[in-house]
Parts: C-alpha cells; sequence; structure tokens
C-alpha cells in the first residue's frame, strides 16, 4: 500500500470508533447502514459465486478453497492477491480511503468470486434475479461465539466485545454485528429448495477435507484429477493457510487488525468452545439451541 494512504488510514483509525445500525431489524455495522443503498442494489453477474457465512464460520478457509478450484489448483496463481483483495466482501465499508466490498467488485472481471454475512433476508436480490450459485459455509455456534469474541477484541472495524460473559449474552440474543446465528444459519438452510445453494459444514471440512473439497469442486462445475484435490487441500490446510501472507492477513496493519492480541488463524479446531464456556453457560446455551433448532433439520456437531 502507498505510504501516504497507510499514514491517512492510521491517522483516522487513531479515533475512529466502531458503530451500529439495525437494517430490517438485523444489526449491521453503522458504515454498512450508512452505505445500504449500494449495497442492497449491488449487480450481481450470471457467473458471480457467492460465498455466504455467518462470521467466523471459516469463511476465509471456503474463499481459499473455491479460488483455489477456479486456478485448477495452481497455488501461485492463488497468491496473486491477499484473499481479502480476490474475494471482495460485499457488506463490508470500511474507513476511507480502503475501499468498499462494492466498489472492490464492480472493478473485477468475471468469473468474481464475492463474499457475504448477510443473512439471507437481505441479499441483494440481483444474486437471485442472476441465479447466482451460492456456497453456504456454515459452523457450530459455539466455535464461532468463541472465534468472533478474539476477532472482535482484534478488529478495530468492529465494536469491542467487552467482557467474555457479556459477549456470552450479547452473541446469543443476536447484538452482535449481522445477528443472530440461528436465524442466519435456518434462512440459508431453508432456501436451498428454491435457489442454487450448495450447504457445507466447518465440522464436515475438518472431518474430511477432500470428501467436501469434491463437493465444492462438482457444485462449480468442474472436473479436477484426485492429484489437484491433493494439492488444493495441501494449500488450504490451517497451518499453510497460516503461513501464508496472503491468506493470514498479515498485509493488514496493526491499527486495523491487531494479531499482537490474538492471530487471525486462531485454532482452526472443532470445539475450543470447551476451554471458554463455563458450565453453566453451556446449560443456557443448550437449552436455546434446542428451542431455537427444533424441528429446522439441521444438525450441527460441536465435537468431534
Ligand atoms: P478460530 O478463531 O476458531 O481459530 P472467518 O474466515 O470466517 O473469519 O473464520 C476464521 C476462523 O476460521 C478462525 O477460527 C480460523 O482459525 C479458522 N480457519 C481459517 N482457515 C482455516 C483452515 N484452513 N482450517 C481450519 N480453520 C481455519
Amino acid at each position: 500500500m502507498d505510504p501516504a494512504v497507510m499514514e491517512e488510514i492510521a491517522k483516522k483509525m487513531e479515533s475512529f470508533e466502531a458503530t451500529m445500525g439495525h437494517i430490517e431489524g438485523v444489526p449491521l455495522l453503522g458504515s454498512t447502514c450508512d452505505a445500504w443503498d449500494s449495497i442492497y442494489n449491488f449487480q450481481a453477474r450470471g457467473d458471480d459465486i457467492l460465498i455466504a457465512t455467518y462470521p467466523k464460520a471459516g469463511t476465509t478457509w471456503m474463499q481459499e478453497i473455491v479460488d483455489l478450484i477456479l486456478q485448477e489448483g495452481d497455488a501461485q496463481k492463488g497468491r496473486r492477491a491477499p484473499t481479502y483483495i480476490k474475494v471482495p466482501f460485499i457488506d463490508m465499508v470500511p474507513p476511507k480511503p480502503m475501499p468498499s466490498g462494492v466498489e472492490l467488485a464492480q472493478t473485477m472481471k468475471s468469473p468474481r468470486v464475492l463474499k457475504t454475512h448477510l443473512p439471507i433476508n437481505l441479499l441483494p436480490p440481483s444474486f437471485w434475479e442472476k441465479n447466482v450459485k451460492v456456497v453456504y459455509f456454515a459452523r457450530n455456534a459455539k466455535d464461532c461465539m468463541v472465534s468472533y469474541y478474539y476477532f472482535q477484541k482484534i478488529n478495530k472495524v468492529l465494536p469491542d466485545p467487552g467482557t467474555w460473559e457479556n459477549y456470552f449474552s450479547a452473541f446469543l440474543s443476536g447484538h452482535v454485528p449481522w445477528g443472530i446465528w440461528f436465524d442466519h444459519v435456518i434462512g440459508w438452510w431453508k432456501a436451498m429448495d428454491k435457489h442454487q445453494i450448495l450447504f457445507i459444514f466447518y465440522e464436515d471440512m475438518i472431518e474430511d477435507p477432500m470428501r467436501e473439497i469434491r463437493k465444492v469442486m462438482k457444485f462449480l462445475g468442474k472436473d479436477l484429477s484426485d492429484g489437484v484435490l491433493e494439492n488444493i487441500k495441501y494449500h488450504t490446510s490451517f497451518q499453510a493457510m497460516k503461513e501464508n501472507p496472503m491468506t493470514n492477513n498479515s498485509t493488514i496493519p496493526n491499527f486495523v487488525l491487531d494479531q499482537t492480541i490474538s492471530p487471525f488463524m486462531r485454532k482452526g479446531t472443532v470445539g475450543d468452545w470447551k476451554t471458554h464456556f463455563s458450565v453453566a453457560q453451556n446449560i443456557i446455551f443448550d437449552e436455546e439451541y434446542k428451542k431455537k433448532m427444533e424441528g429446522s433439520g439441521l444438525n450441527f456437531r460441536t465435537e468431534l
């Protein structure tokens, strides 16, 4: 990044405080709400691929998997730019002069891979009009909550999470950016019979990456050899992505994403919630989960 631009951003971040707003009752970042017209009227293209997730579900992992499938496993091409540039985040509007996701996407050649955290009811309608393929990557709520807590601590564009005890209640009641986890996963799950949506679970990807990467490949209409798929698996492993500056977000300066507090590529496991949830919190969570998820047909594993 140009040093003058970097300095401008650094200055802005000194006094920056994340604000929240609401669109149709869903809590979103204030900057997303302010730019809502340009986001909601975003023009999708028929050959776009959209990766939709609740925050911290492993979005970056799926972004890299999809990109490497399109690059036919060529890791050099995969390293052409950081993940957040290759795969614009259409509902993100960082402080200027950083470009918004919509601005980045508009300048990109097709086929584009795009990212969103929007719940399905807020997705720009052009995605449905153009019948865009969507990969929804879902992760169990307990691990999402822990991961989101650390991410809100390090990401200066998001509100401070406060104490773990406060955050636990805020997350369960959906008072976090992009709203309530339950509504997000159920909303996207139920839309599968109407739209081209592939639903993939983080826990399944951890369990058997080859099997799950192959599902994504088939959904995207590609036919890659086992050798190429092995290569994609290797380059998208937690360790490889943690060491790769294009995927570990180390290109984002500390005054935006302070990885001295906690690394972006933190643990990458199923079940880290066990080292954070108290016994009482686990009981409260399980009761809420049962109430909200009953009859949804959706099942999440919280340990392997
Ligand atoms: P943890 O904080 O639990 O470690 P997102 O990309 O949606 O922000 O999600 C980030 C979470 O996905 C982090 O979880 C991160 O470690 C995990 N993750 C990223 N790449 C991964 C990979 N290749 N394998 C397993 N987990 C990965």
